[in-house]
């Protein structure tokens, strides 16, 4: 058993670790600027933007991050962005010395059409940048495109025409948010730390490279759904019935060769067959007979337990068992308390040619209702050649910057999401959770007996009526209801201090 637990433990860690490696940015322990302290919110962007030569500092110790970027500075930041490509000639704005640091960067921006000036003569060289002009002067430089407007800030009207489309482009692509409340404030300045974060942002972005769209699989004519699954003791046999029951499928129960006794499943006994399998990494339990007619399928819902964190060998044999190449495959578990984690993932190399779509986990309880709210959500091939995972995200955002969510889909997140979009107050917890009492309850039919956060989770804590995100260790506890995960923007989240507003949105 020991060498199950350290298994068990180094699974645990390992979760730990993507999960805090899901942020695309890293811990900094030395800014090398005296007045950005390592832990500060912005630190990994000014870091990043001076590291990749976006952003210089105010001197050569200092990076004034509450300073206003002005616009002068804005243009200079472009220009490095461009690649400082050689200029010539003057720029017509009256403002504007010759032989400044900024006046190559402004005169490349006026004659690229990234700045146009204020019409007057003037550019406005040291006024601070204010935020609708920063979106404007990012989206003029990435080619002006096209954007959806998406939902309304509610300061919306005060935005000018002109940089419209901008704001909209920077919040469809997740440049820029709102600051709270569903505010954008156009006319409010940026510091240079906000500046640091919304460039790196966009530089990372950018620096992505764009991976074709695959061309979506031809779809088989009459194309049927079938819902294999394998459970033990019964809890995903449920959840696999109401699949059945909800999209009038055909149901396959992968049945061991040699059925499981209670004994096989004791996991607290190292040697048992269940824990011996999962250790082994070419165990391939024989199934008892076969889906005949899998070619008839092109949809096929997935069901297994977790055990260890991952899904049961059996389901190894399974889908080497055929050919599952073009079809779409719908994971699903049960758990006592952990998350689908990596066992979904890990058993694509399985099935390498089919179109995995994101998994789900429920409680063995979760009701039929339940069930359907996430079928209902997934974009099967029946209803579009489009198979893009649709899992709901929200999109927090606060004065710090923006955290994005993915929900599970069970009873409190069905609640909670009538609730949506509002405004929350958050404030710390333990030094491991940022929390947010409720003021509308939640149901729980769902809930596990306990549940053992991971850094990213985010869940309602039933006692006391509070969301809680959890950053930092804590113990499994009775009450949390497990309602999602933070994909990214935690770092972001848990650097606030105090009490902070979150305006939290479904994402378009
Ligand atoms: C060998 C074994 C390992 C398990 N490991 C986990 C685990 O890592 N995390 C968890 O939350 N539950 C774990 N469980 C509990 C099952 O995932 C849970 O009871 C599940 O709903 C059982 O589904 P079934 O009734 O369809 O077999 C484990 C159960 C067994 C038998």
């Amino acid at each position: 058993m020991r060498n199950l637990k350290r298994v068990w433990t180094l699974f645990l860690s390992l979760a730990l670790v993507l999960s805090l490696c899901i942020p695309a940015y890293a811990a900094v322990e030395d800014t090398g600027f005296s007045d950005v302290a390592a832990d500060a919110w912005y630190a990994e962007f000014v870091v990043y933007c001076r590291d990749n030569g976006l952003m210089a500092g105010a001197s050569g110790t200092t990076f004034s991050p509450d300073t206003p970027t002005t616009r002068a500075m804005m243009a200079t930041i472009l220009y490095r962005l461009a690649g400082t490509p050689a200029v010539s000639g003057t720029d017509s704005y009256t403002d504007t010395q010759p032989g400044a640091w900024y006046s190559g960067a402004v005169l490349w921006a006026s004659q690229n059409g990234v700045v146009s000036g204020y019409g007057n003569g003037l550019f406005g060289t040291n006024d601070p940048l204010t935020r609708e002009q920063m979106a404007t002067m990012l989206w003029r430089y990435s080619g002006s495109p096209s954007a959806n407007a998406g939902s309304d800030f509610a300061d919306e009207s005060g935005i000018a025409s002109w940089a419209d489309t901008a704001v909209d482009w920077a919040r469809e692509n997740g440049y820029m948010g709102g600051v709270g409340a569903n505010l954008f404030q156009p006319q409010g300045q940026a510091t240079r730390a906000q500046m640091a974060t919304i460039l790196t942002r966009y530089h990372q972005d950018a620096e992505t490279p764009v991976t074709p769209e695959p061309e979506p699989e031809p779809e088989p004519e009459d194309g049927e759904t079938l819902v294999a699954y394998f459970s033990a003791t019964g809890n995903t046999e449920g959840i696999a019935q109401h699949i059945q029951t909800i999209l009038d499928t055909d149901l396959y129960e992968i049945v061991p060769e040699d059925p499981y006794t209670s004994e096989d499943l004791n996991y607290s006994n190292n040697d048992c067959r269940a824990n011996q399998e999962q250790n082994d990494p070419n165990a391939r339990p024989a199934i008892s007979g076969s889906v005949e007619n899998m070619e008839d399928y092109d949809v096929v819902f997935l069901g297994y337990p977790i055990w260890w964190g991952q899904a049961p060998k059996i389901i190894h044999t399974f889908l080497e068992s055929y050919d599952l190449d073009g079809v779409t495959i719908v994971p699903f578990c049960t758990s006592g308390s952990s998350s689908i984690g990596s066992s979904a993932t890990n058993l694509q190399s399985l099935a390498p040619n089919a179109n995995w779509l994101s998994g789900q986990r429920f409680s063995g309880s979760a009701s039929q209702d339940t069930v359907a709210s996430w079928v209902e959500g997934l974009d099967l091939p029946e209803a579009s050649a489009d198979t893009e995972d649709t899992q709901t995200q929200l999109r927090l955002t606060f004065e710090g910057g923006e955290a994005v969510v993915v929900l599970e889909y069970n009873a409190t997140t069905r609640d909670f999401l009538t609730m949506l979009p509002t405004t929350l107050t958050f404030e710390d917890y333990a030094g491991s959770e940022k929390i947010s009492y409720l003021t509308q309850d939640l149901s729980t039919a769902d809930a596990p007996a306990n549940y053992d956060p991971q850094v990213g989770d985010v869940t309602l804590y039933e006692p006391w009526g509070n969301l809680a995100i959890f950053y930092g260790d804590a113990g499994s506890s009775s009450g949390l209801v497990p309602m999602g995960r933070v994909i990214s923007g935690l770092e972001l989240l848990s650097g606030m201090d105090g009490e902070f507003e979150v305006s939290v949105a479904v994402m378009e």
